[in-house]
């Protein structure tokens, strides 16, 4: 059953390459996730027609409002590819990223390169608002290139003279990747900034740092990673702003969540083995905050079907029910968002 925040501000799932396909976009949806976006795709993916990056921005009609996230340096192409997708798919807005970090983007002048390039970044913005209009287009930004040139707030202000209408703010630099801690301080000079919507992203791991990034006066909160150990997080969060009490998940509700991820993966792939091999990173960070997580990921890095895994769930909840159930070991409390090897934006 889908969770409903009572009216609070949204919570936004962030875009996560590799990750925010529309099976884990429904299951966080599921828990209280109330916009979702695409991962990251490549303009230039699109205007070459690859099936590949057209799967990359399909969505089912239960997504809704559901955006789509273009990445691109050039603004004719970014327009154009944008107009392409509303085509394709229509979606309720297209979202541009202006914060990945991997160089491959970088070189290419797209991602967090435009951060240090504004007229440039305004060019694209521009671009893409008169594409897709009467369309909304939102944006995502880190808070600048370096520590040295933190300027959140003046792209913002650009931006928002674009006709970008609401934006979203990962409050690290370009050079942190995912090091140090998300700079909220900044984030609140742009919400003071601006008129148009802020959402505040980075290190939402419970209801209570939720709430008090609330007060820095965001519309709406995005989170990232904490969902990918679990997508109970909305529901923590979404209970927290309401100022309702959470019950957190036991350990049996996590590992139903897993499988029936697992199992669908299998259906959408066709292919157990190629669905679980590509499942594992997944299966690592569902573990964090499990009771023996360390062997417990040593047999999840060579899991290659869903047999395999349900034993070893069996096992698992064997030994470690009764222990889960005392500590409430569902809770995100206890997760360490340090930045995972796949880690692309
Ligand atoms: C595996 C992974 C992939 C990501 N891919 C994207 C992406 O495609 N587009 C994007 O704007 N941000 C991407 N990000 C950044 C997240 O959207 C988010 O800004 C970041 O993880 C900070 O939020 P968190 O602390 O809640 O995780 C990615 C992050 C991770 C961990």
């Amino acid at each position: 059953m889908r969770v409903v925040n009572g009216g609070s501000i949204p919570l936004f799932l962030a875009p996560m390459a590799g990750v925010t396909n529309s099976i884990f976009r429904r299951i966080c949806r599921e828990k209280g996730a109330d916009i979702l976006t695409t991962e990251f795709v490549s303009a230039d993916g699109i205007m070459h027609r690859n099936a590949r990056t057209r799967g990359y921005v399909e969505f089912l009609e239960e997504e809704r409002p559901m955006g789509v996230q273009l990445f691109g340096g050039d603004p004719g192409r970014l327009a154009e590819a944008a107009k392409q997708v509303i085509d394709w798919v229509n979606p309720d807005f297209i979202d541009i990223n202006f914060g990945c970090p991997v160089n491959k983007v970088v070189c290419r002048h797209g991602g967090s390169s435009l951060l240090r390039d504004c007229p440039q970044l305004q060019r694209v913005a521009d671009a893409v608002v008169k594409a897709c209009a009467p369309l909304p287009v939102t944006a995502k930004i880190r808070i600048g290139w370096d520590d040295r040139s933190v300027n959140a707030t003046e792209t913002a202000r650009i931006l928002e003279g674009t006709g970008i209408q609401r934006l979203a703010v990962h409050g690290r630099t370009r050079a942190q990747g995912y090091s140090g801690s998300a700079d909220w301080e900044v984030i609140t000079s742009v919400v003071q900034a601006v008129s148009i919507p802020v959402i505040g992203n980075g290190d939402i791991t419970d209801g209570a740092t939720a709430l008090l990034r609330r007060e820095t006066g965001v519309s709406g909160l995005m989170i990232g990673r904490a969902a990918m150990a679990s997508p109970w997080i909305f529901t923590e969060v979404a209970m927290a702003l309401a100022g309702r009490p959470f019950d957190p998940p036991t350990l049996q509700d996590r590992w139903n969540l897993v499988r029936r991820h697992c199992a669908e993966e299998i259906t959408a792939r066709g292919d157990e083995r190629i669905a679980m091999q590509g499942m594992r990173s997944r299966l690592m960070a569902y573990t964090r905050g499990m009771p023996a997580a360390r062997p417990l990921r040593s047999h999840l890095s060579t899991i290659a079907s869903l047999g395999e895994l349900e034993d070893l769930i069996a096992v698992h909840l064997a030994e470690h029910l009764a222990e889960a159930q005392g500590c409430q070991s569902g809770s995100t409390d206890a997760l360490n968002l340090c930045a995972s090897p796949c880690i692309l934006s």
